[in-house]
């Protein structure tokens, strides 16, 4: 799945020629986002976010406003509820029209857990209704968190040039590239460069630093749990235990598991790639940000390492852990891959891009959004060197 919407996202990305100048980062990268994940599980043709591109603003209305979950102001839920009986509606249409059991050849795109689980639910009884509401959460999960999380990981790097540096130095382990095929050259594109995507936890250690270190602070979310037996938990750093009764729900707020100082070292709050990229090297920050040169003896002692395996939960724990969560790398390690080594993102006028401030953090949302009123407008542009090539995955 990962690779067909890897190679998807890659055909919104500006071609060869002049540079293209977004009004924000965030909403480009989040509009390509949606539009390549409901295609990826719904197939192009039918698909209702591409088929009405206004839909794509309207799950992101839908998401900005308090989920029905927690009702905290009257009207930002009911914009919410309304958001959301029009998406279902969209889906509904969908299954109604059974395109999920397509079996027409131009259907054939469409991923086979939409048509396993179409088919399941068909089966058991559900109604198009139904099936549109659990698709729903499918896409909605897809989204809601990888999309902030790949924007913040491409902020923070290409707002560093010295970060930039590394990185492109680090993905280029992850393409091979060749001659490319007889439909590109006609387009114009002379090289492949072929993302080696199953492999890039293992060839790009730093990028899998800098979405550890993004993931660390950009995660403002709460977990939630429900005490099912009377239980007692004792800390560990003092002889204190505590009685958790049956029924109680537990609020775990992640920010404060993420900052603590005690467990990641001085300064919780800035972006330290070294905090998880434990090799010996001096890093100097980039033009516009604040300078520190940075080596393991700043690292928090090794003893802390256990600890800092316990306190860092960005995709929560135990039993309800996320499901999509190697999704969710796989995507974002990918995405980075193709924008570090293929192209630059500035500021219009070629200035660094400047990474923006966090809005205020809501009890939905597990990972934090750019403020609304932050400047987030980019130029994106072919990399020298990499205009020719067009992006593809290497399948193994
Ligand atoms: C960077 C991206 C993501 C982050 C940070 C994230 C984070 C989380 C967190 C914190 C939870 C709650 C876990 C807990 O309570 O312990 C969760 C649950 C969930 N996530 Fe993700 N997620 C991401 C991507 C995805 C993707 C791509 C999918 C699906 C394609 C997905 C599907 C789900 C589902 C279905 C649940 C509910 C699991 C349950 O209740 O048992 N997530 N996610």
């Amino acid at each position: 799945m990962n690779t067909v919407q890897l190679k998807q996202m890659s055909m919104y990305f500006p071609p060869q020629g002049p540079a293209v100048d977004v009004d924000s980062l965030w909403i480009w990268l989040r509009d390509i986002m949606t539009l390549t994940k409901t295609t990826v599980l719904l197939g192009a043709r039918n698909n209702p976010w591409l088929n009405d591109r206004s839909l794509v603003e309207t799950y992101w209305a839908y998401e900005t406003n308090p989920s029905r979950r927690f009702n905290i102001t009257g009207v930002g839920r009911r914009r919410s509820a309304q958001n959301h009986k029009i998406l279902v509606a969209a889906l509904k249409s969908y299954f109604d029209a059974a395109y999920d059991q397509s079996s027409d050849y131009r259907d054939s795109d469409i991923a086979a857990m939409t048509r396993a689980t179409g088919a399941m639910q068909r089966e058991a009884g559900f109604l198009p209704t139904d099936i549109a509401a659990a698709h729903f959460v499918i896409i909605h999960g897809g989204l809601v968190s990888a999309v902030p999380t790949t924007f913040w990981a491409i902020a923070y790097v290409f707002s560093d040039p010295a970060l930039l540096a590394r990185a492109r130095q680090d993905a280029l382990a992850a393409v091979t590239l060749a001659p490319a095929n007889e439909e590109n050259k006609r387009r114009g594109y002379k090289r492949e460069a072929r993302i080696l995507n199953d492999r890039l936890e293992v060839l790009c250690p730093l990028l899998v630093s800098v979405l550890r270190e993004t993931q660390r602070l950009v995660a403002v979310g709460t977990l939630h749990r429900r005490v099912l037996e009377d239980t007692e938990i004792s800390a560990s750093t003092d002889d204190r235990t505590y009685l958790l009764t049956k029924g109680t729900a537990i609020f775990v707020p992640v920010f404060p598991c993420h900052r603590n100082e005690s467990v990641w070292g001085s300064i919780p709050d800035a972006f330290r790639l070294g905090r998880f990229h434990k090799d010996k090297y001096s890093y100097k920050r980039g033009a516009g940000n604040e300078s520190y040169t940075l080596d393991v003896a700043q690292l928090p002692p090794v003893s802390s390492t256990q600890l800092q395996r316990k306190a860092y939960i960005p995709f929560g724990g135990g039993k309800e852990m996320c499901p999509g969560r190697h999704l969710a790398v796989a995507e974002t390690l990918g995405t980075l891959v193709m924008l570090v080594l293929g192209f630059e993102i500035t500021r219009p006028g070629g200035s660094i891009f400047k990474l923006p401030p966090f809005a205020a953090p809501k009890m939905s949302a597990q990972t934090a959004r750019p403020h609304q009123d932050a400047d987030m407008r980019a130029q994106i542009r072919r990399r020298k060197g990499w205009e020719d090539v067009v992006w593809g995955v290497k399948e193994e």
